[in-house]
Parts: structure tokens; sequence; C-alpha cells
């Protein structure tokens, strides 16, 4: 994570963004703070990367790398007013011990290519290319499912699509063929219209079971959350989604990142998951 020291909003790279708004700097602060602190309560490890002056954005520390068995895939933004925070990034994992594999074309990490047990989704339409997901695939070995994203204020497929877990709420996706395989894709929960018709058909195929979320819910960032597999960290605003994920058995635990709505981000986009 990167703590947001230098977050504000100074160029409009999404609906989301609108110069005009200021953002309560101050306020911004403690609400990161605590997402760490709720991350560290529930037994989580939080690591943190220098924020660099003049990249606002960098606080959206998901966007700059995806990690799957240690294995590292960089990034290269679509802004150019991004661009410079992959860098930065690059540097902390070279420090960790990581080797990081550079993306050959528009590649925003977990923002678009989402790890879900077995796969990784991947969305395009508005910032990652779909050749970042042949690269992805070959690069993690995982079979990797496309999606077209169709509505600019879900430009990331994490704005539109979060995965709950492999063993989810215990009615995970069985294809009923035996091998375990239906199991082990575990359950998503995401917004239909987000996606392109034959996008929407591919999840309903893949996750029969999953939980939909309304626009409203959608539009409150509650698919921007992050489940550790049975605690998932949600914004309060999502009120209908938080039910949802309680009555099908997770522990909703409620952080409330409003200011970072106003750069169109929130839980998920501020954590980058290191998966080793
Ligand atoms: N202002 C940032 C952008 O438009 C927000 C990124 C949000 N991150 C995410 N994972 N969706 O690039």
């Amino acid at each position: 994570m990167c703590e947001p020291r230098h977050f504000e909003v100074r160029y409009a790279i999404n609906p989301w963004m609108d110069t005009d708004t200021p953002v309560d700097t101050a306020l911004a602060r403690e609400q990161w703070a605590r997402l760490v602190q709720v991350y560290r309560d529930h037994g989580h490890t939080v690591e943190t990367v220098s924020p660099v002056e003049g990249l606002p954005d960098m606080v959206f520390a998901a966007n700059a790398a995806v990690v799957v068995d240690g294995r590292v895939l960089g990034s290269s933004f679509h802004a150019p007013e991004r661009r410079p925070e992959s860098a930065a990034y690059e540097l902390w994992f070279k420090n960790s011990g990581f080797d990081v594999h550079p993306p050959g074309s528009v590649c925003e990490g977990e923002g678009d290519l989402v790890p879900c047990g077995p796969y990784i989704l991947a969305g395009t339409g508005f910032r990652t290319e779909w050749a970042a997901h042949r690269e992805a695939q070959e690069f993690f070995g995982r079979p990797t499912i496309s999606l077209q994203l169709v509505d600019p204020r879900f430009y990331h497929l994490d704005t539109a699509l979060f995965f709950l877990g492999e063993e989810g709420d215990g009615e995970g996706q069985d294809d009923g063929d035996g091998n375990g395989t239906g199991r082990r894709a575990g359950n998503i929960a995401y917004y239909p219209p987000a996606f392109s018709p034959g996008s929407r058909e591919v999840l309903r195929r893949l996750y029969p079971r999953a939980v939909i979320a309304s626009e409203d819910d959608a539009l409150a960032f509650g698919l921007n959350s992050v489940s550790d597999g049975r605690h998932v960290f949600i914004d309060p605003q999502a009120q209908g989604l938080v039910d949802q994920l309680a009555d099908r058995g997770y522990v909703p635990v409620p952080v409330d990142l409003s200011e970072f709505r106003k750069a169109g981000g929130g839980i998920k986009c501020c954590t980058q998951e290191i998966r080793s």
C-alpha cells in the first residue's frame, strides 16, 4: 500500500475525477490509515511503498502490478500522468526480492487483471490492452479470460467485479464432473451491465452462483472490495451488497474510503495483494 501523502485530483483520466472538486486530504489520510489498521487487526501483513511527490494516484497500489505464485507482472499505464509510478513500484519489488517482468503493452496491474483461484479474469476496453491478457496467460501459466468493459464509470475490472475466494460461501461453482475444478473456481461478485453481452454470458457460465450487485452498490464502489475468503473489506455505502454477503455467510468489514472515490478509487484500488 502507498500512503496518500501526495494524493489529490490534479488531472482527470476517468469520469469520477473533477479537478474542481477539492479533496479533503486530511480525511483521505485518516481513511487510508484506518484501512491499514483494519487489515492488521484481521491478521494481514501490510507493507508500504514510499509515496513520490507529483504522483497523486500512486496511492492506488493495485494498478502497479499483479503478483501470483510470487511472480510479478509489472505495469505500463495508459495515462502519461501515471507512467512514472511503474518504476517506483518496481524498485520496491526488487528491493523486496522479487523479479519484475515488464509488460509489453498497456497493463494496469490488478486494476484489470484479477486473479480468481485457477483463473485470471482480465478486463479491457478503457485501460489494459488485450495483448496484456495474452502476456499474463503466458507469464503466469493460468487461463486468462478476457472480458470487455463497456461503461466508462467502471473503467477498471476491479470497479465492476471482485473475487470472494476459493471456498467462498460453501456453495462453490462445482461443475459436477468430480474433478474438483469447479469448486476451486470459487465465487465472485459483479455488476453485469459493466460488461458486453458476450462477457456477461462468460461470467454467468463460469459463476452461476455469483453475487450480483445493483447499480447503486457498484456506484458506491462496493465491488472494489478485498476478500480474504471470510472477511470482505467493503465500503459501507454499498448496503445492498453488504447484506447479500452477510446472507451468504461472509463477514463484511466496513471501511469508508469516500475521499478516494473523487479519484475513481476504493478499497481494492489502494491494495496490492502479494500472492506468494
Ligand atoms: N485515478 C486513478 C486512475 O484513473 C484511479 C485508479 C483506481 N484504481 C483501481 N484499481 N481501479 O487511474
